[in-house]
């Protein structure tokens, strides 16, 4: 995994040793308005990021890729995750401290996120999966060119009903500005 550029954003590989800062981070409870749960504690989530380290699962059919978005002035904001698969598509996830919302930090990492699944994992098909009603998210995706899945992709990879599926063809990701 490679350190990418999302000027003024570094966007690092995810190690066990970021989890005493993105513990903070992913403690505020803004994040999870429509999903998700926070970080029991500060030791579970060394552990899962130890976990992650691995980069894949044991069975190799997938890559599990993570970055934590670091600031100009050091700190760290959030991170953009990404879940590869064999035949070409990849989930993409991210969750940012609100302290940093609406400053165009989401959109820059997770579309330097896109273009590296492009160019150093062949992928071909993003998606993302939300709560339908998770309007931050969804705005995020589409500002980078993300539509709503075909009925046969949503129901490929959708867990819940209130669940929304948008996919975005890798193609297109150079034009995601
Ligand atoms: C979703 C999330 C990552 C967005 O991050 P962000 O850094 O605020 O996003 P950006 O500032 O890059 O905004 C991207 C676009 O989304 C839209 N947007 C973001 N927040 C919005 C809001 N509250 N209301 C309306 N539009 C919003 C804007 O259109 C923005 O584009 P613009 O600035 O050109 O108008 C952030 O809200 C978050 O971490 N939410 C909690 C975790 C979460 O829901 N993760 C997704 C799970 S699927």
């Amino acid at each position: 995994m490679r350190t990418l550029a999302a000027p003024p954003f570094v966007l690092e590989p995810q190690l066990a040793a970021h989890a005493q800062e993105m513990f903070t981070v992913l403690s505020d409870p803004a994040i999870y308005e429509f999903e998700n749960a926070p970080p029991i504690d500060e030791e579970w989530l060394r552990k899962r990021f130890a976990g992650l380290e691995s980069r894949g699962s044991s069975d190799g059919t997938q890559q599990w890729l993570n970055w934590v978005i670091r600031l100009p002035v050091g700190k760290l904001a959030g991170y953009v995750q990404a879940t590869v698969f064999q035949d070409g598509s990849a989930y993409v996830a991210y969750e940012l401290h609100s302290q940093y919302w609406r400053q165009g930090i989401g959109s820059s990492a997770v579309r330097a996120v896109l273009q590296e699944l492009r160019d150093q994992y062949g992928v071909a098909t993003f998606i993302a999966v939300l709560k339908a009603r998770n309007y931050r998210s969804e705005a995020l995706l589409r500002k980078l060119g993300f539509v709503p899945a075909s009925n046969e992709q949503a129901a490929q990879h959708r867990d819940e009903p209130d669940e929304l599926v948008l996919v975005k063809p890798a193609l297109a990701a150079a034009n995601a500005a």
